[in-house]
């Protein structure tokens, strides 16, 4: 593994499309080896955190002991059938550890757009509570400016939701509502929307949370600044460490 932490990862060229899980398989296994007996674990959601779920699963059986606290029902339901043993904040306030995947990573400051898989409330409360959030991503997630390549997903209350579109849309947004693949309206496992809002590249990613954070209707955002502690970057000369 390499250390780029404050000067980004190498450009290292085109990935390999084709081999995009092999690379987020990876990431999380690197992610997986900081994992320790005794911990308590986040488990983050998306495809490739779902391979770190794979990885502590395959650890588990092999005697670590760890509890989980799940970032979604889908992730609770791949733990819990492996066999990892699950846990809640009333029992186990702090996390030591969260692995989780993201949708972009800045350089740099590692401030990052999540929620694509639409777990981000989730994934926002767990990553507060851990004393180190590490986030595993295979190379295109990596980049310069959020905001680029992904919208920020905005997870809203039903009630008045299309007010809440006209708010966003003020802030300088083009708020889509998520649709689910069956064409149906995609709701997160608290119930409620989202609304994926594109805005291009984001100047200044903080502020911008402020802004979104403080709109009626709004329960939570995609952008976690100043929330990941470590990114460990899939890319096609090996492992790259980005700590903030
Ligand atoms: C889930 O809500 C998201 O935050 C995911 O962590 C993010 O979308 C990355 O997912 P993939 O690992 O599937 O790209």
């Amino acid at each position: 593994m390499t250390n780029g932490a404050g000067q980004g990862a190498p450009d290292a060229g085109a990935p390999n499309v084709n081999d995009r899980d092999a690379s987020k398989r990876q990431a999380a296994m690197a992610a997986v080896a900081m994992v320790h007996d005794g911990m308590v674990v986040g488990l983050g959601t998306g495809s490739t955190a779902a391979f770190a779920i794979d990885g502590l699963i395959a650890r588990v059986r092999d005697g670590l002991r760890i509890v989980g606290i799940p970032t979604s029902e889908r992730s609770a339901k791949q733990a819990r059938d492996g066999g990892i043993a699950l846990t809640d904040f009333s029992r186990h306030p702090k996390l030591d550890l969260t692995i989780d995947g993201a949708d972009e990573i800045c350089r740099g400051s590692l401030d990052l757009i999540k929620g694509l898989g639409g777990a981000l409330l989730r994934e926002k409360i767990v990553a507060a509570a851990s004393a180190s959030l590490v986030i595993v991503a295979d190379e295109p997630k990596l980049v310069s400016s959020l905001g680029g390549t992904a919208p920020v997903p905005v997870e809203v209350v039903t009630f008045g939701w299309e007010t809440t579109v006209a708010r966003l849309t003020g802030l300088g947004a083009n708020p889509v509502l998520r649709k689910a693949p069956d064409g149906t309206v995609f709701r997160t496992d608290g119930g409620n929307l989202i609304l994926d809002c594109h805005f291009g590249v984001i100047a200044d990613p903080g502020r911008l949370e402020q802004e979104l954070s403080a709109t009626i209707g709004v329960v939570e955002t995609g952008l976690f600044i100043g929330m990941a502690a470590t990114a460990l970057v899939a890319t096609p000369s090996g492992i790259v460490r980005l700590d903030r």
